[in-house]
C-alpha cells in the first residue's frame, strides 16, 4: 500500500504483510552482508541470518519504529527507509535509509524518499528533530543528507569499524523550524505555488499496524 508519492520513488507501507515481504528481506540481508550498513550491529548476527533480519524487523515495528520499503513509480522495490530511537518526550527520532537497488543509486532517489520520510516524520507524528548518523567515508550519503536540508552537528571520532578500519562518524539532524522552512522554499519553487510539487506531502492514509503516540 503506497503510503506518500514523489517523483522518482513513493514510500509504502514495509511490514511482514507486504507482498513479496521475504524475497524484500533476502535482498536487505545481501546489502548489509555486503557491507553497506552498519545494521548488523543491531542483532550481533554477521552475516545477518533472515530469521534474525524478520525478527528484529518484527520487534522494532512492535515497539513503535517506523519502516518504509521505498518502491519506483512502477512499484519495484528499491530499498527501505525509517524512523527509529523515538524519543517522545523530546520529540526526536533517528533517520535511516538503504537502497537496495544498486541500479538505483546515485539517480536522486534517495534524496527523494529521505526528504519523504522526513515529511512523514514532522507532518504525520509532530517530531521537533529528526538525527542520523552516516560514515564519514559514505561522502554520497552524507551529501545525499546535505542536499535534502540536514545540518551537519559534528564527528564522532572513530566511533565506527568498518570494512576494516576505524571511521568517524558524522551526525546530522533537522529541527522542525528548518524543515517548515524548507517546505515554504520548496512550495514556491513549486510551477503552481501550491506546494505539492515539490514537496511530497503525505497522503492521508492510514499506517496499517501503526498506533499514534
Ligand atoms: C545513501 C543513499 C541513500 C543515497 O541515495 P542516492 O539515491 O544514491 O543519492 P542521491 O542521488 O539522491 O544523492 C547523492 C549525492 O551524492 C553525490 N554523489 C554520488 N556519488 C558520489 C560519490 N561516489 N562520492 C561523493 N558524492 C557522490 C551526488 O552527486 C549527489 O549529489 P548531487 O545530486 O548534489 O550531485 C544510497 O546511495 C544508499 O542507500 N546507499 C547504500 C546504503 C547507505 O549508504 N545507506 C546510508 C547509511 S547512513
Amino acid at each position: 500500500m503506497i503510503y506518500t508519492q514523489g517523483k522518482l520513488c513513493s514510500l509504502a507501507v514495509f511490514a511482514s504483510e507486504t507482498e513479496d515481504f521475504d524475497a524484500r528481506i533476502r535482498w536487505y540481508a545481501e546489502q548489509i552482508n555486503l557491507g553497506f550498513t552498519t545494521q548488523h550491529l543491531y542483532t550481533g548476527s554477521e552475516p545477518m541470518s533472515l530469521d534474525d533480519l524478520r525478527s528484529r524487523l518484527e520487534a522494532e515495528r512492535k515497539a513503535g519504529d517506523i519502516h518504509f520499503g521505498i518502491e519506483s513509480p512502477a512499484g519495484v522495490f528499491i530499498g527501505t527507509t525509517g524512523l527509529h530511537s523515538f524519543r517522545w518526550v523530546y520529540r526526536s527520532a533517528e533517520f535511516r535509509i538503504l537502497i537496495a537497488d544498486r541500479d538505483a543509486i546515485g539517480k536522486g532517489i534517495g534524496a527523494e524518499a529521505t526528504w519523504l520520510c522526513v515529511n512523514y516524520g514532522f507532518e504525520r507524528l509532530n517530531l521537533n528533530r529528526v538525527w542520523l548518523g552516516v560514515s564519514a567515508h559514505n561522502e554520497r550519503a552524507w551529501r545525499c543528507y546535505e542536499k535534502v536540508g540536514f545540518t551537519l552537528e559534528g564527528t564522532l571520532r572513530q566511533e565506527l569499524y568498518v570494512r576494516g578500519g576505524y571511521s568517524d562518524a558524522r551526525r546530522y539532524s533537522m529541527l522542525r523550524t528548518e524543515w517548515e522552512a524548507l517546505c515554504i522554499k520548496r512550495s514556491s519553487l513549486a510551477p503552481d505555488g501550491s506546494g505539492q510539487a515539490g514537496s511530497g506531502r503525505t497522503l492521508p492514509t492510514p499506517m496499517p499496524g501503526h498506533t499514534e503516540p
